[in-house]
Parts: structure tokens; sequence; C-alpha cells
């Protein structure tokens, strides 16, 4: 049986996908993980308000008070130590920090990003940018993915994907929310689950379950 997981989660907006995994949990479907923080980079984001609502305990470190990167992922590090974090989920968390935490929380860090990586990722795309340049090229099909957070941006190894359809019509605005629905808000919930419940691995750059390992990997 695995133990308790303390989840932290990082945002910077409206914090839909947060309001995912706190819907997952109230259904007991993050196994055994708890959000026990959430980190904003803004103050007044509506994810902060999301996380008040379920009494979860919130806060704020905010870029501009801080003069570098350095000094800003100093403040982080010393957050998500103090709140003792076994997961910390990058929930549309859009502020930059050093590589540093990434060494501190080696697998131990998920990002969601609205998009198939390896297409429409790394640095300059980010929320609804992303769609844009999907619209752009003209893909048929887009997704999101679920991977873990290295020091190489949108490049850690996937746990997890799924597609979703361009239709025509759409605007960035639209396909961002078919993204979400259809994809983000499912896979993050479940991707959380799977680490908190230990059943993720990453053997050589690639995420294998423990089921698919019994099964003969
Ligand atoms: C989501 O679409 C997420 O995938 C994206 O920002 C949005 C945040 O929405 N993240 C990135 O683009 C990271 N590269 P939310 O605040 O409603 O969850």
């Amino acid at each position: 049986m695995a133990q308790q997981k303390r989840i932290i989660v990082l945002v910077s907006g409206g914090g839909t996908n947060l309001q995912a995994l706190i819907d997952a949990e109230s259904r007991g479907e993050l196994g055994c993980g708890k959000i026990t923080c959430v980190i904003a980079s803004k103050p007044g984001v509506y994810a902060l308000e999301r996380a008040k609502q379920h009494g979860i305990p919130t806060r704020v470190i905010e870029r501009k008070q801080y003069v570098s990167v350095e000094a800003y992922t100093d403040a982080m590090l010393e957050a998500l130590d103090a709140e003792q974090a076994d997961l910390i989920v990058y929930a549309g968390f859009m502020t930059i920090v050093d590589e540093r935490i990434c060494k501190a929380y080696p697998n131990r860090m998920i990002n969601v990003h609205p998009a198939l990586i390896p297409s429409f990722c790394g640095k300059g795309y980010y929320g609804l940018r992303v769609h844009e340049a999907a619209l752009q090229k003209g893909v048929k099909v887009t997704g999101a993915t679920v991977h873990f957070v290295t020091e190489v941006c949108d490049g850690g190894p996937i746990i997890s994907q799924k597609a979703v359809a361009v239709l025509p019509g759409d605007t960035p605005e639209t396909l961002q929310r078919r993204v979400m629905e259809e994809a983000e808000w499912k896979l993050l919930p479940e991707a959380v689950r799977l680490f908190c419940e230990d059943q993720l691995f990453v053997l050589d750059g690639v995420v294998m379950r423990k089921e698919d390992m019994n099964g003969g990997w």
C-alpha cells in the first residue's frame, strides 16, 4: 500500500486543471494523494479562490517581488521544503524557475501541456499561444500531454497523452476548451493518481507503469 503523498499545485491563472484535481480528490480518485497547498505566481488569480473554497492552504510567490530567477527559485524551494512536497504539479504555472527545482524533485514534478509533445512545445508555447500555433499550422489533430518536468522545457519523460480533433471554424479559445475538457482534465488527475499509488517508473527517459512491467515489459 502506497503512503499518503502531499501534493503541491503550482498555478498562475484560472485554475481549471486545479479544479479537476480538487474534484478528483473529493471523489476519492487521487489514490493516496492529498492536495496540501496551492502556490500561485500572481496574487488575485482565480485558482487561489478555487483553493480557498475547498479549504486548501495557499501561498503567493510573486515573480516581481524577487530580483532574479535565482532569488525566485530560492523562495520556491523554501516553500516546497516547508510544505514537505511529495509531488509538485504544474497546473498552468507560467513562471520560469531555474533547474535546481527539477534537481531537488527528480521525477516528482508533473506538468500538463496543451498539445501532443513534441509538437507545439518548448519556449514560447504556453496557454492560448499553443492553440494559435496549432491552428496556424492547420493540424487536424492536437491534444494534451502530461509529463515529468526536467530542465528541458516540455522535454521530460511523457506519462500520458490524448488526441483531440481540431474542427472547422475552431478559434484558439474553442480549441483550448475542447483540449481541456476532452484531455487535460482527465489526463492530469489520472497521472497524479498513478504517481501517488507508486505506479510510475522512469527507465532510460521513458515512463512505464508498474502494471505494464508485471505484464512482461
Ligand atoms: C492549460 O491549458 C495548461 O495546459 C496550459 O495553461 C492552461 C492553464 O489553464 N499550460 C501550459 O501552456 C504550460 N506550458 P488553467 O489555469 O485553467 O488550468
